[in-house]
């Protein structure tokens, strides 16, 4: 079975070097010359755990290669996974612009019967119109060629795609034809022989859940988040309240964890997707756009709370630590760190800030407060001659810290550690002014 991946991003790539992985023959195509070529290389466009590592061995194997031929892909392939980008729109709204130009490419090149699979996100109703504008293409031709298009939604973490993709918790497949899903059980075939839950449905219905997870757990991250506000005014402590009502296997411990709000590429994207879609609909979805809101107030708190605490920011230096929106990744979309710098910088404070992968993006996501920031080659060249410590990010590397050693080299010793890493340390308010979210 000859397999194509469109669109060598994250969702892309991850999918046609794990394919490949499984054994299969896996050909990748992007529109990015540059890309490409860095690709067979073995240089990756971006930073993923064992991902360099899989396709050097499939690529020497040669069992993946890559290309920015789209026709000779098309023709080529029996099963042509779209994979590119659905960036969002002014108006929350997923911008499709990239899925039908492939599927307009798709249906002008097609020259037998194809499996077209959308693995990006996009709204419910896509796969239809991906489905019309390739037939459309084929009439105009005068031809008469079948094809299918079927939904099958990617569910990866950041930091965690390989092995999310090696062993999902579920593989959704959104068509009813007996044919497509015979050719989706053959690419997943080591899955499905591994017992992986498989969910066979519609299209629309497959599409629809995608975006009904991630705002669900959007929506998890914000009532914990708000929990923990409340915690703080209450005399709660939020990591026992998040504990306690985890132990219910109705709720589960997951996505239970308070902090400076979600970001990413996914989350704050698809809820306000999925509450454009229910406009369009005209079904008002007041959860979601309630955890939307949420996660944008929990930025601003957080920096309300620095500010409460050390009460003049004006001319106050602090150190940053982790600044992509969380570990393992070097991704900074809507990552907090960027409303909570911003915030501070616009109150007068003066940033150093370490990220173990962020750096780069963060020096041109924040190019505009350049003069402002100063970044640093690790946490305590960061930590050095600041008033506070502010962590926004749980990379593993903050988690071991010498603290003394951090602490004698500070100017004063105020310590935000917006992801809880500390709260149990028996030190840390010894050593600092010590303050977490939601705990006392
Ligand atoms: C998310 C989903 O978890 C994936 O299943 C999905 O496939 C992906 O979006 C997508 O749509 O492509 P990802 O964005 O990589 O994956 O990141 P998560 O690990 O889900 O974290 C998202 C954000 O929530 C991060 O900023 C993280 O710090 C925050 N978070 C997560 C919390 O603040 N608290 C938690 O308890 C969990």
């Amino acid at each position: 079975m000859k397999i194509a991946v469109i669109g060598t991003g994250y969702v892309g790539l991850v999918t046609g070097v794990c394919l490949a992985e499984f054994g299969h023959q896996i050909t990748c195509m992007d529109i990015h010359e540059e890309k490409i070529v860095n690709l067979k290389k073995g240089i990756l466009p971006i930073y993923e755990p064992g991902l360099e590592e899989v396709l050097a061995r499939n690529y020497k194997e040669k069992r993946i290669d890559f290309t920015t031929d789209i026709k000779k892909v098309i023709k080529e392939h029996e099963v042509l996974f779209i994979a590119v980008g659905t960036p969002p729109k002014e108006d929350g709204g997923a911008d499709l612009k990239h899925v039908l130009e492939v599927a307009a490419q798709i249906g002008q090149n097609i020259n037998e019967y194809k499996v077209i699979v959308n693995k990006s996100t996009v709204p419910v109703g896509t796969g239809k119109k991906v489905e019309n504008i390739i037939f459309e293409e084929i009439n105009k031709q005068n031809k008469k060629i079948n094809f299918d298009v079927v939904s099958n939604p990617e569910f990866l973490r950041e930091g965690k795609a390989v092995e999310d993709f090696m062993h999902p918790d579920r593989v959704v497949i959104g068509s009813k034809k007996e044919k497509v899903v015979e050719i989706l059980k053959e690419v997943y075939r080591v899955l499905y022989l591994n017992q992986t839950p498989f969910v066979f449905t519609n299209l629309e219905t497959a599409e629809m859940i995608k975006y009904a997870s991630n705002a669900f757990l959007a929506v998890k991250i914000s009532f914990i988040n708000e929990v923990a506000l409340l915690c703080e005014k209450v005399g709660a402590n939020v990591q026992d309240v998040a504990k306690a009502m985890g132990m219910d296997g109705r709720i589960s411990s997951k996505f239970l964890h308070a902090g400076p709000g979600y970001g990413g590429s996914c989350f704050p994207k698809d809820t306000k997707a999925l509450v454009h879609i229910g406009e369009i609909a005209e079904e008002e979805l007041f959860v979601v756009k309630a955890a939307i809101e949420a996660n944008e107030k929990q930025k601003i708190k957080m920096v309300k709370k620095i500010e409460k605490e050390v009460k003049e920011v004006k001319n106050k230096t602090f150190a940053i630590l982790g600044l992509s929106f969380k570990p393992e990744t070097d991704d900074m979309r809507d990552a907090p760190a960027l409303t909570i710098i911003e915030e501070l910088i616009k109150l007068g404070a003066n940033i150093k800030a370490y990220c173990p992968q962020g750096i780069k993006e963060a020096k041109w996501r924040l190019k505009l407060y350049k003069d402002n920031i100063v970044y640093c080659d690790n946490e305590y060249e960061c930590a050095k001659d600041t008033d506070g410590i502010i962590l926004i990010t749980e990379w593993n590397q903050f988690r071991g810290m010498d603290l003394k050693k951090i602490k004698n080299n500070m100017k004063d010793n105020y310590f935000f550690d917006l992801r809880n890493v500390y709260f149990q340390n028996l030190n840390i308010r010894k050593l600092f002014k010590y303050f977490g979210v939601g705990v006392l």
